[in-house]
């Protein structure tokens, strides 16, 4: 099976309606252990999204992809925002001209992103970042690709090990970003560059699932796992 960029876009639009969502609960994950700004960053960002990619969804994935990146990278400061950029610039290239993107291609990509974000922030894994939510997500796609799993299956995988990844976060002493400033005090807390990636791989997964998915609302990611403890 081959993954479409219309599946693509879904995926962005998706991504970037949860983002909005969960613009609060990001902030507040934040606001815990940085500076409070990482939900109004991503919205910002994927606001900006939607509109860049507009005249591009009938090209390439990889035009799609590069496009979502440099809206990212144009539009949002601090680290999570280029870090974000970066990840969908390099998976984006890994992309180019392909208006269909093989399932393990698709996989490579995201692999290449992921390289990106670790070549541009040095994270490493148990840092408390969004590494830390990527890196097993994408083990596992790639290991369930191989066994012979669909993309579906391959990207439901990859959801549970990012969920478990997120979730694993929260006993960490955060070493990289503003959160490594709070030193001890940033144990405890769930990393909000973590929990925005779970949200990625949880709308790609959507986007390819097959059947497709009825389009996520709120109530599908708030007030379940996703609701604030405090
Ligand atoms: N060096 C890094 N490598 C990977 N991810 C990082 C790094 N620094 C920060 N992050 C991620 O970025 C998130 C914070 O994003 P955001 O709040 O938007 O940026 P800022 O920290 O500049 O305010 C963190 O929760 C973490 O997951
Ligand atoms: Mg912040």
């Amino acid at each position: 099976m081959a993954v479409t960029t219309a599946q693509l876009v879904d995926w962005i639009e998706r991504y970037a309606a949860v983002i909005a969502e969960q613009k609060q609960y990001l902030t507040g994950l934040d606001a815990a252990i940085g500076d409070g700004d990482h939900g109004i960053n991503m919205d910002r960002g994927f606001q900006q999204v939607l509109i860049k990619i507009a005249p591009v969804k009938d090209k390439d994935a990889g035009t799609l992809l590069k496009t979502t990146g440099m809206a990212l990278v144009g539009s949002v400061g601090g680290a999570g925002g280029p870090l974000y950029g970066t990840f969908f610039i390099r998976a984006g290239t890994a992309l180019d001209g392909k208006a269909e993107v093989a399932d393990a291609d698709l996989v490579a990509a995201l692999e290449a992103g992921l390289k990106g974000v670790v070549e541009r922030g040095k994270a490493n894994l148990k840092d408390k970042t969004m590494v830390d939510v990527l890196t097993p997500a994408l083990e596992q796609a790639r290991a369930r690709l191989k066994e012979g799993a669909s993309i579906a299956d391959a990207l439901s995988a990859a959801t549970d090990a990012a969920e478990a990844g997120m979730k694993a976060t929260i006993p960490l002493k955060a070493l990289k970003g503003r959160a490594s400033y709070l030193g001890d005090r940033s144990i405890g807390h769930q990393d909000p560059g973590a929990t925005s990636s779970y949200y990625l791989l949880r709308t790609l997964r959507e986007a390819l699932a097959d059947p497709p998915q009825g389009a996520s609302t709120s109530t599908s990611y708030v007030g379940r796992e996703q609701q604030p403890t405090s």
